[in-house]
């Protein structure tokens, strides 16, 4: 519209402009026309009663005037008449206009003297009117006296504002015309042909192939739709191209990498793109407070940690909340952009969340309920309706902005975690055709747990439309089984591990999540010069280094892992100025009372411990509370000598896998509580039970004595799991997973 208005304003103007100055001059033409007329008219009338005058003058015949007077008075807009006698004084004036006789006339005295006659508009009372003055001059050509008529011009008024009111409906008239032929002519030829490329660019988009239909535009623009044809051919065969060789490539290869995993994507995808969805964004936009400008980050999360390298391997779109005000500013009309912003490989597509949506939904039901009540922890799980509410609108916000971007046929959705429990179905409901995976990534508490949730039904109904959910370990699969097979009216199949309801089969898999497993022998340069940054810093030289990277939760066992290390201290006291433990502590969902209250304790907490030991030059606990981009953290691995996962309940951790594949010269110790899913593979890691400090405290010291050997043993063994075990290797099971189901 706007456009349209671009193109139709100036002529429109100009026309407008063009019209008025006609109007002008045609309304002054006419104003003058009928001037003369009235001039003219008033000259007859007065030269008609000239030589009556002269007589009248002469023999001072007042009787004569007042009757030559009177008898003009009927005249068409003639008001009427006066006879004035030399000096000026009036002798006669027609009745209707006696009031005339007030008015002061000082151009009477110029007729007089010059003795020329005089026509001009004058005031009378409220009215305009028309006054001819004429001299009366006896035979010697001296002045006898004057005589005077007076017009009424209202008439000329309304014969001009009438002409203006026929100008100005002409060029409204005019202007209605031209902006519809206008209009008219844009639309056929640029809107039309511009909205047919559109749709077709959406098709193909899509993947929509059976609405290509061959473009028949000519001209200019038809050249350029000609050129887009050819491109978009070239696309298609050589997504063909790629995706045969890739499926030939994956077939060879056995060991999971990212190149891997890209063939098996192209050659179980084809041209179909993978969609992602999650809650938490891959690269958010931040206000840095110290320097004022916005810089992008990669939030603490494991979701992130895991995803991220699959779709920056094999591209595709990921959908998640656009949380913070700075992500507004990035995004493009479709509220996408392209994602690392240092090296594009795949779309993220920002949703946007009122701040009530986001409290209700994230805050309240997602992280209030789900989370505490999945994390058997001690939590107590808050069911708010209201937030319940959000959570099925926010779920039902997601489902459209998805819906909006599958292609045609085939495709695949990968939804993460329990922030979208109703999703599944409600995409199900719209596109059936669409393969459905849901990997749930924190655990699943037995039957009896999740049967206090008030929403259970719906919330199983919600994700029994996936095709497959994931877990990470068996045990929460089966879990899952027994709350399905308990809580909702279904049939497991416990041969084929699934579940079926209404119909519809959903598989239930267990694919333990890592990392990108990359295990190189060496650190990088700028690796080295970050760490001996961080041990100058922190006068770590000589010292038994212990490090800790997490969101501060209470499902963490932070303050527990702080308990322990007081213990160890107490109960071994030689390590005192020899042991450092360094926390990376990330605040999260702080608006959340307990997560508050958690920040608070655990500074106080560090706080009483270091007072406890510190002498001037050393404290036991270095707590680092921020963020940390994964590069930051990088350096603390690698000059940790030993790590502390110490989790009440974790789905997987992906800290403890982080920590591994980063020692690529194997040395380095891991201690991992029993209760993450990373303690069945890892089982080389010092495990423990965090609940108990003394064995907690007892495990620092195995491990800080632990021989070289051992270590190195121990740590190789976990390497060779991790990077066999790689994300990679998770992903590709779960597509293959998903494309088996679809041929059946
Ligand atoms: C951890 C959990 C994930 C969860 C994420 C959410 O990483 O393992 O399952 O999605 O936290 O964190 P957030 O900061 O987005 O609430």
């Amino acid at each position: 519209m706007k456009r349209t208005l671009l193109f139709i304003l100036p002529i429109l103007i100009i026309v407008a402009i063009g019209f008025t100055i006609f109007g002008i001059i045609q309304v002054r033409f006419t104003e003058e026309k009928l001037m003369d007329d009235l001039k003219r008219k008033a000259k007859t009338v007065d030269e008609s009663m000239e030589v009556s005058a002269r007589y009248i003058l002469i023999n001072n015949d007042l009787r004569s005037a007042r009757r030559l007077v009177e008898s003009f008075q009927k005249r068409e807009r003639l008001q009427g008449c006066a006879i004035y006698d030399k000096d000026g004084q009036i002798l006669a004036i027609t009745e209707r206009i006696t009031e005339w006789k007030l008015k002061e006339k000082p151009y009477l005295k110029d007729a007089l003297a010059t003795k020329n006659s005089r026509g001009a508009i004058e005031k009378f009372g409220d009215y305009s009117v028309y006054s001819y003055v004429l001299p009366v001059l006896d035979d010697e050509n001296n002045v006898l006296g004057l005589l005077e008529v007076i017009y009424d011009t209202s008439y000329l008024f309304t014969t001009l504002t009438e002409l203006w009111r026929k100008i100005s409906i002409t060029l409204i008239i005019l202007i209605s015309m031209i902006t519809l032929v206008a209009f008219l002519i844009q639309r056929q030829i640029f809107i039309m042909p511009v909205r047919r490329l559109t749709e077709w660019f959406a098709h193909f988009q899509r993947g929509d192939t059976d609405k290509l239909r061959p473009f028949k535009e000519k001209g200019e623009f038809g050249k350029l739709v000609s050129e887009i044809e050819q491109i978009a051919l070239g696309l298609r065969v050589a997504r063909k191209v790629v995706s045969e060789e890739a499926h030939v490539r994956f077939q060879k290869e056995d060991v999971w990498t990212q190149a891997k995993l890209k063939d098996l994507i192209h050659a179980k995808l084809g041209d179909n793109a993978l969609f992602v969805v999650s809650n938490r964004e891959p690269y958010m936009h931040v206000m840095d407070e110290t320097s004022g400008s916005i810089k992008c980050i990669r939030p603490a999360s494991g979701v992130v940690t895991a995803i991220d390298p699959i779709l920056r391997a094999c591209g595709g779109t990921w959908i998640a909340h656009g949380s913070t005000e700075a992500d507004r500013k990035f995004v493009n009309s479709k509220d996408k952009l392209g994602v690392p912003p240092e090296d594009i490989r795949y779309i993220l597509k920002r949703v946007w969340l009122t701040k009530e949506e986001e409290e209700g939904y994230y805050y309240g039901f997602a992280n209030e309920g789900l989370w505490p009540l999945c994390h058997v922890t001690h939590t107590r799980p808050i069911f708010r309706e209201a937030d319940w509410q959000m959570y099925k609108k926010v779920n039902q916000r997601f489902a459209d902005s998805i819906l909006e971007e599958l292609p045609a046929k085939d495709p695949f959705v990968f939804i993460q975690d329990y922030h979208f429990t109703l999703l599944p179905k409600m995409l199900k409901d719209k596109r059936p055709d669409a393969r459905i995976a849901l990997f749930w990534h924190i655990p699943w508490p037995n039957p009896e747990v999740l049967a206090i949730c008030p929403y259970q039904q719906e919330i199983l109904d919600g994700m029994l439309a996936c095709d497959l959910i994931g877990f990470h370990v068996q045990y929460h699969c089966n879990n899952f089984i027994d709350t399905a097979n308990r809580l909702v009216e279904c049939r497991v199949d416990t041969e084929k591990f699934s579940v079926v309801r209404a119909n519809k089969e959903t598989l239930i898999r267990a694919f333990p999540i890592s990392v990108n497993g990359y295990i190189s022998g060496k650190l990088k340069d700028t690796d080295k010069e970050q760490m001996n940054k961080v041990r100058d810093e922190f006068k770590l030289k000589d010292k038994i280094v212990g490090v800790g990277v997490e969101r501060i939760d209470y499902t963490k066992g932070i303050v527990e892992r702080i308990l322990a290390i007081d213990r160890f201290l107490e109960k071994n006291p030689e390590y005192k100025n020899k042991f450092v433990f360094i926390q990376l502590a990330a605040p999260s969902r702080t608006h959340i009372k307990r997560y508050h209250e958690l920040i608070g304790e655990i500074d106080e907490l560090v706080e009483k411990k270091n007072w406890k030991y510190s002498d001037w030059d050393w404290k036991p606990i270095i707590y680092l509370k921020r963020h940390f981009s994964p590069e930051e953290i990088r350096p603390y691995y690698a000059l940790a000598d030993f790590c502390i996962v110490s989790s009440l309940h974790d789905g997987m951790n992906l800290v403890a896998k982080e920590y591994v594949a980063s020692r690529g010269d194997c040395s380095g110790a891991l201690i991992l509580s029993k209760f993450t899913g990373a303690s069945r593979e890892l089982t080389d890691a010092v495990l423990i039970n965090p609940y108990s400090i003394e064995e907690f405290a007892d495990a620092i010291k195995f491990t800080v004595e632990m021989p070289e050997d051992e270590k190195r043993r121990r740590m190789e063994n976990m390497r060779k799991i991790v990077s066999e075990n790689n994300i990679y290797k998770w992903a590709g099971n779960i597509i293959t997973e998903l494309t088996a189901l679809k041929k059946t």
